[in-house]
């Protein structure tokens, strides 16, 4: 890996300001996954290094608190300015363990800045509030303040942007953290480690915990009573086992979980739009992104035009190695995506639908796949219930508004929905009546450090983010004074 500064490059974990090895000595191996082969191996930590990180978290916690926030504001400001820097390196970093194209790394990058950069500005407006007494002799104030220490674990599919938009609002707020990075792509958490040391983050206000052993690491992480909030993108399996985890030491959660996002286009819509649109949310990331489209619903009147247009472009992708110039489409991330991928698309087949374009593993090798366009999709098979997580759009029809809705809604996730009409009634009384904490209208992209991420059902809790990101990392304190 040739990067302009080798030393963004780490491969030991990072707790209480101290790059340390594992106790026992023990590594594992970060592959990329545009080639299989070993790119470095990192400190295999155990549950044991995870009560260690909390032991320095705790004090480091109680003097960040109590470092002014336009303090902490300005450190957070010099991290966004040292990640931005360092994009060039970070990108390189980030593709080659994860194997989005390099472009996409970049936007990653930014994506993960700006909620730095958001954060520490939120930082100086955490304010509590001075109420209206009932009472003569009374006054009552509220203080809001940081929650402690927390734990995150964060995904692969962003090894940056995650970290970056749950770890900026927990420092923003006075918190501390400990981050079990996705065992995939530990080395942007670490190079993300790096830039926040030189910025000025205190040893044992940000540890990084790297480790295959993900269940003992997140079950330490919940079980210790020090940890007072867990947040955590992944799957819902996991989310559900953390909640359970965390129960008995009853921890404020934040859980960003599966998605299963449909996209409605209407017959009304722009049909350029409508299809840019689709292009974007289904191959970003090469589809593997919690509110990529999962389910493309088109009406009856626009659906073979709609359906070939799609297909044209998606046949137009370029797949290829991220790190190569005008590669649009990375490999996916390991067997067990692609098998998941191959198995959606197998079932779909069997069960009646049409291929326009894709459908197999692509001439690439390892865990690449064609970009694929399925048609005549319906509610029997796997990609109406579950989250695809590949580069596989399956198109179902619709013949009018109640129908397009319910079979959007007819399912145990709540994440993101988009939609694509030029009706100004119907954008209104479909963005209500879709059951989903992100609806995006006529767009396929829609996040950003200001608008609130999050979604309801089994999709998660609480939201990342935006006004209310920080409010996750904060209790309110109620003061009741007589006077
Ligand atoms: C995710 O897939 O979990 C995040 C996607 C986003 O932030 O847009």
């Amino acid at each position: 890996m040739k990067l302009k500064d080798p030393s963004l490059l780490r491969s030991k974990a990072y707790i209480n300001g101290e790059w340390v090895d594992a106790v026992d000595g023990r590594v594992f191996g970060v592959h990329n996954p545009a080639n299989g082969k070993l790119i470095i191996e990192v400190a295999d930590l155990n549950a044991d290094a995870v009560t260690h990180a909390i032991d320095a978290a705790v004090p480091a916690q109680k003097s960040w608190a109590a470092t002014p926030a336009k303090t902490r504001a300005m450190i957070l400001r010099r991290w966004h300015d040292l990640v931005i820097e360092n994009t060039d390196d970070l990108a390189i970093i980030l593709t080659t363990e994860m194997g989005k194209p390099l472009a996409e790394s970049k936007g990653e990058i930014a994506y993960g800045a700006s909620f730095i950069d958001w954060f520490g500005e939120e930082a100086r407006r955490v304010c509590g509030d001075v109420m209206e007494s009932p009472q003569v002799d009374k006054r009552l104030l509220t203080f809001k303040q940081p929650i402690g220490v927390f734990g995150a674990i964060t995904p692969w599919n962003f090894p940056i942007a995650m970290i970056a938009r749950k770890v900026a609002p927990g420092l923003a707020a006075g918190c501390a953290c400990v981050l079990k990075p996705a065992e995939q792509t530990p080395l942007s958490a670490l190079a993300l480690a790096e830039l926040a040391t030189r910025a000025g983050i205190p040893p044992g206000v940000m540890n990084i915990v790297t480790g295959i052993d993900a269940p003992a690491i997140g079950k330490a992480l919940c079980a210790d009573d020090r940890i007072r909030k867990m947040t955590f993108t992944g799957s819902t399996e996991v989310g559900r086992i953390l909640m359970r985890q965390s129960a008995s030491t009853v921890k404020k959660m934040s859980l960003e979980l599966g998605g299963n996002a449909p996209l409605l286009v209407f017959n009304d819509a722009n049909l350029d739009v409508a299809i840019e649109g689709a292009m974007l949310s289904k191959y970003r990331n090469a589809g593997q992104t919690c509110v990529c489209a999962n389910r493309i619903f088109v009406q009856d009147g626009i659906y073979d035009e709609f359906a070939k247009r799609l297909a044209e472009k998606s046949a137009a992708i370029n797949v290829g190695d991220g790190l190569d110039d005008g590669v649009d489409q990375g490999p996916l991330i390991d067997q067990q995506g692609y098998k998941k991928v191959l198995a959606h698309v197998d079932d779909a087949i069997s069960k009646g639908a049409k291929v326009l374009t894709g459908g197999k593993s692509h001439k690439m090798g390892g865990t690449f796949f064609e970009p694929t366009v399925l048609t005549d999709m319906d509610s029997s098979m796997k990609m109406f219930r579950e989250e695809t997580f590949g580069p596989v759009a399956g198109i179902f029809r619709f013949t009018d508004e109640e129908e397009a809705i319910k079979a959007a809604n007819d399912t145990e996730f709540g994440l993101a929905a988009y939609l694509f009409t030029e009706n100004t009634s119907r954008l209104f009384r479909v963005s209500e009546a879709l059951e989903y904490g992100i609806v995006a209208v006529n767009t396929g992209i829609f996040s950003s450090e200001v608008g609130p991420f999050g979604g309801v059902k089994n999709s998660g809790l609480g939201r990342e983010g935006s006004k209310y990101g920080i409010d996750e990392f904060l209790e309110i304190k109620f003061v009741c004074i007589g006077i």
